[in-house]
């Protein structure tokens, strides 16, 4: 079954949106299968973020998501990468439509709440850098 990683950011974290946002992937229909409250270490931003490492704003970028616990998760379900970008909206949350997570909570395109994979490759590597096998649940399986 398909499965993305998505993570709420250090300023959805202090805004107290954990909560509102797992509610609107359990309501959707997804299956939460790993989370985790953590500190982002430099260089696993610098990792996670490596395709960025080229952009201007890429030290603002790593200083920014190490500035406080993030809550990082990875869900499944069909169609669950495509369809979590649709539910976080844009990038930039000017430009994200009201109703999606962005659009609803955000402002600013560096604190836009949340992160979620934008493709299969990148979500199978963002899981890898966030979570052990271990950490993942498999609800097919019995105790
Ligand atoms: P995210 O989906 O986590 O992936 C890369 C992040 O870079 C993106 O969300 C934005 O938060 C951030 N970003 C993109 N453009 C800018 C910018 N111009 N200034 C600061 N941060 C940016």
């Amino acid at each position: 079954m398909e499965r993305t990683f998505i993570m709420v950011k250090p300023d959805g974290v202090q805004r107290n949106l954990i909560g509102e946002i797992v509610q609107r992937f359990e309501q959707k229909g997804y299956k939460l299968v790993g989370g985790k409250l953590m500190s982002i270490s430099k260089e696993l931003a610098e990792e996670h973020y490596g395709e960025h490492k080229d952009k201007p704003f890429f030290g603002e970028l790593v200083s920014f998501i190490t500035s406080g616990p993030v809550f990082a998760m990875v869900w499944e379900g069909e169609g669950v990468i495509l369809t979590a970008r649709q539910m976080m909206g844009a990038t930039n949350p000017q430009e994200a439509a009201p109703g999606t997570i962005r659009g609803d909570y955000g402002v600013q395109v560096g604190m836009n709440v949340i992160h979620g994979s934008d493709s299969e490759e990148s979500a199978k590597r963002e899981i890898g850098l966030f979570f052990k096998e271990d950490e993942l649940i498999d609800y097919n399986k019995t105790i």
